[in-house]
């Protein structure tokens, strides 16, 4: 590994890495841990561990996982870091807490790492590493700021906040991970934390602050644009171009060149896909369960057919097939797969996704609309969106109306949903 990172020597003091990835992902939309969103069918906990499995520094790895979890765990179990795993909290210094506990013997240097900053350079954790073993206690990567910065008066709600003064750029930074601590120094400024009050505890935003509020000096070093945070959907896709133009691969900590990326990168065009599925609502002689998107609806009389009748997540499989260009329903789940007879609409629905994916594509979103008396809805559609979401590795969104008293869907004797699906290729 030291051939590809000629730049960077070994550090001789013993060096962990923390990785916290038990957030639970909520303004990224997915309905899932945002360790698990695929980017180009890896997801950015594999990409994180990747770029660290190429770094020279890191004697042991250790991810933090979201409670509950199976999947993150599987993955980390599959990965050649094979990194420890251990459970989270409910805020990010819990979870940085619960790493530093299962720190093994002899580490003298830990770096902690966002796995939401999954394309950050393999060069990047070596730097932080080299300026720790260069005797710093807390190194931080940073980045110049380009925007102006002003501070302003706190929000009451009753007007908008008005400014209070606008620092000096050239002091500005914006701060990355990793960052890089003495390890008994973090130890115990996480353990002086730990006592604190709710307030108090919740103006720490990162490590290096804690180490600042015990007066410990925080060096920097630079940081990079690959190491961006991904918080948003729109992160999501500026991390997809950048896979895109392979410039995270064997990275580099200088800025890429503009042309030589825009020469270099794919044009991202998506396709769109179509769905619609119909189901009668069962004779009231034949009492049915109603499964519609993913959910039970208890009380309500079920949709007939040979499944759970869950015309959303019917629709939902078609638009992607269609949006892919592999066939529909019947040429997937058909009388040759005998093992989908009867499969629930989110069984379906997760196996649709995976063909997409094997088939060169990565899901945008879907969206499904139905057309019925019955159920009533709105009180659970978050639940249904983070279920089919959870089901397809993608934003799945459904929305319902009725006709107006018209046709089979006014009369309650079926149901109608019409589902869109739009995919992007990530073939290489
Ligand atoms: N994190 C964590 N434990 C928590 C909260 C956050 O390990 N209780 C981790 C996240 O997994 C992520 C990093 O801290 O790698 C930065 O957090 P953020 O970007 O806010 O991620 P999420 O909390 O998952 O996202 P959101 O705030 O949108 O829910
Ligand atoms: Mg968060």
């Amino acid at each position: 590994m030291s051939a590809e990172n000629p730049k960077s020597a070994k550090p001789t003091k013993r060096t962990a890495v923390i990785v916290v990835a038990a957030g639970s992902g909520t303004r990224l939309g997915y309905g899932m841990p945002k360790a698990l969103v695929p980017l180009n069918n890896r997801t950015l906990l594999e990409h994180a561990l990747d770029r660290i499995a190429m770094a020279t520094c890191a004697d042991e790895v250790i991810v933090v996982l979201p409670a509950g979890d199976s999947e993150l765990g599987a993955l980390c179990a599959r990965h050649e870091l094979r990194p420890r795993t251990v459970i989270g909290g409910s805020t990010r210094n819990d979870s940085v807490r619960a790493g530093l506990s299962a720190l093994g013997p002899g580490v003298e240097q830990v770096l902690i790492h966002d796995a939401a900053r999954c394309l950050t350079p393999p060069e990047v954790f070596d730097s932080v590493a080299g300026a720790l073993a260069g005797g710093a206690t807390s190194v931080i990567p940073v980045l110049p700021v380009v925007d102006t910065i002003k501070t302003v008066s706190q929000d009451t709600g009753a007007e908008q906040p008005h400014v209070t003064g606008t620092p000096a750029r050239e002091f500005l930074r914006a701060v990355q991970t990793p960052q890089g601590f003495h390890a008994a120094t973090l130890i115990e400024a996480h353990a002086q934390a730990d006592g604190w009050d709710k307030a108090r505890a919740e103006e720490i935003t990162d490590d290096a602050m804690l180490m600042e509020r015990l007066g410990e000096r925080v060096d920097t070093v630079p940081g990079s644009p690959e190491a961006l945070k991904i918080t948003t959907p729109m992160d999501l896709l500026l991390a997809q171009s950048l896979l895109g133009s392979g410039t995270t691969e064997g990275a580099t900590m200088n800025q890429p060149d503009d042309q030589a990326m825009q020469a270099a990168a794919p044009m991202l065009i998506p396709r769109t896909g179509i769905g619609i599925d119909v189901h009668a609502v069962a004779d009231a002689s034949e009492p049915r369960d109603m499964w519609l998107a993913g959910l039970h609806f208890p009380g309500v009389q079920g949709l007939s057919g040979h499944s759970d009748g869950d015309a959303v997540a019917h629709a939902a499989c078609d638009a992607l097939f269609s949006a892919a260009g592999i066939g529909d329903l019947g040429t997937h789940f058909g009388t040759d797969r005998p093992e989908y007879a009867g499969a629930s609409g989110t069984t379906l629905l997760a196996e649709a996704a995976r063909l997409v994916r094997e088939a060169g594509f990565e899901i945008g979103n879907v969206a499904v609309q139905f057309v019925g008396r019955r159920p009533k809805f709105a009180a659970r559609r978050l639940e249904a969106d983070a279920v089919l979401s959870k089901a397809a590795g993608a934003p799945v969104t459904v929305t319902a109306t009725t006709s107006d008293g018209l046709g089979y869907e006014g009369t309650g004797d079926g149901l109608t949903a019409y589902a869109t699906a739009l995919v992007y290729s990530v073939k290489r």
